[in-house]
């Protein structure tokens, strides 16, 4: 197996071969790589939707998906699909977040295989929420401790959002009143299989803050965002068909540019299900 590292501070290329035939050895190793890395890059996959299928559920069952409708060829799949007509004001996952982190047990892992990617633009870019926690002063993780996070998908999903999804003619998004549920999870977190401690906040679905002077909230919410996507805890990804990458939720937020007007973009994405967040 061969490791590339692609930041100084998160982020690997790795070659295994294919990754439909991984002997239960070299998947540890994958395993515990997008746990230390927490995103890996493996480039020149060849995988249908039921060999992702096989390959996310040996990281372990799918997660709940709530409001996307999921592919037609298997439930655990979504497409995340912009055509070459859709219009060019939205796209799905154009917002830093954590994939469903406002449900009570977010997904621990994300996978997403590119399939048609256009020929300039859509790339995606990930922040290390391990090396935010990291570079924090003392003072500051002693506040940030302190602090419980609301988490909602209200302005994802709630019915006002509908006609932005509604947009995206590829795909089936069905906002409804759920959206407006509230989870709450600690603000700094501890990772269930590194024990790093990571920053568990991403402004689409981190709406309020407990523990801190209400007057106080927007402005940290703002210093939150504007710090944790800081470019010297991010890295980008290029992508080109074949390309698979297995991302860890609990350790980054990711963001999916919206620049390649008049082009179609499809990958696959599916979740594997993941723990209640804890302290
Ligand atoms: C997502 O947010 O899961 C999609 C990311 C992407 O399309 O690059």
């Amino acid at each position: 197996m061969e490791v590339k590292r692609l930041t100084g501070i998160f982020g690997a290329e790795v070659h295994l071969g294919d990754v439909r035939r991984l002997d239960a050895e070299i998947f540890g190793e994958l395993r515990r790589l997008v746990c230390e890395h927490e995103v890996v890059v493996i480039p020149g996959q060849s995988l249908g939707v039921s060999d992702q299928v096989e390959l996310s559920r040996r990281f372990g069952p799918a997660g709940p998906v709530p409001f996307i409708e999921p592919s037609p060829d298997h439930p655990e799949v979504i497409k995340v699909l912009k055509e070459a007509t859709d219009g060019d004001a939205f796209n799905f996952g154009g917002a830093w977040h954590s994939d469903f982190s406002f449900q009570p047990e977010p997904p621990s892992f994300t996978l997403l295989f590119a399939i048609d990617i256009p020929p300039f633009g859509g790339d995606t870019l990930w922040s290390s929420m391990s090396a935010a926690w990291r570079y924090l002063s003392d003072d500051r993780r002693a506040e940030l401790l302190a602090i419980t996070a609301v988490h909602t998908a209200r302005d994802a999903y709630s019915r006002k959002m509908q006609p932005l999804h509604s947009g995206l003619s590829g795909m089936n998004i069905v906002c409804d009143d759920t959206a407006n549920d509230t989870e709450l999870h600690p603000l700094v977190t501890t990772h269930p299989e590194t024990g790093k401690k990571c920053l568990f906040f991403n402004r689409a679905y981190v709406r309020d803050l407990l523990g801190v002077d209400s007057d106080r909230v927007a402005s940290l919410l703002e210093w939150l965002h504007s710090y944790t996507t800081d470019a010297r805890f991010t890295f980008r990804h290029r992508w080109s068909p074949g390309d698979l990458v297995i991302w860890d939720n609990r350790s980054t937020q990711h963001y999916a540019l919206n620049d390649y007007a008049g082009f179609r973009r499809e990958l696959h994405r599916t979740t594997v299900a993941g723990e209640r967040p804890s302290a």
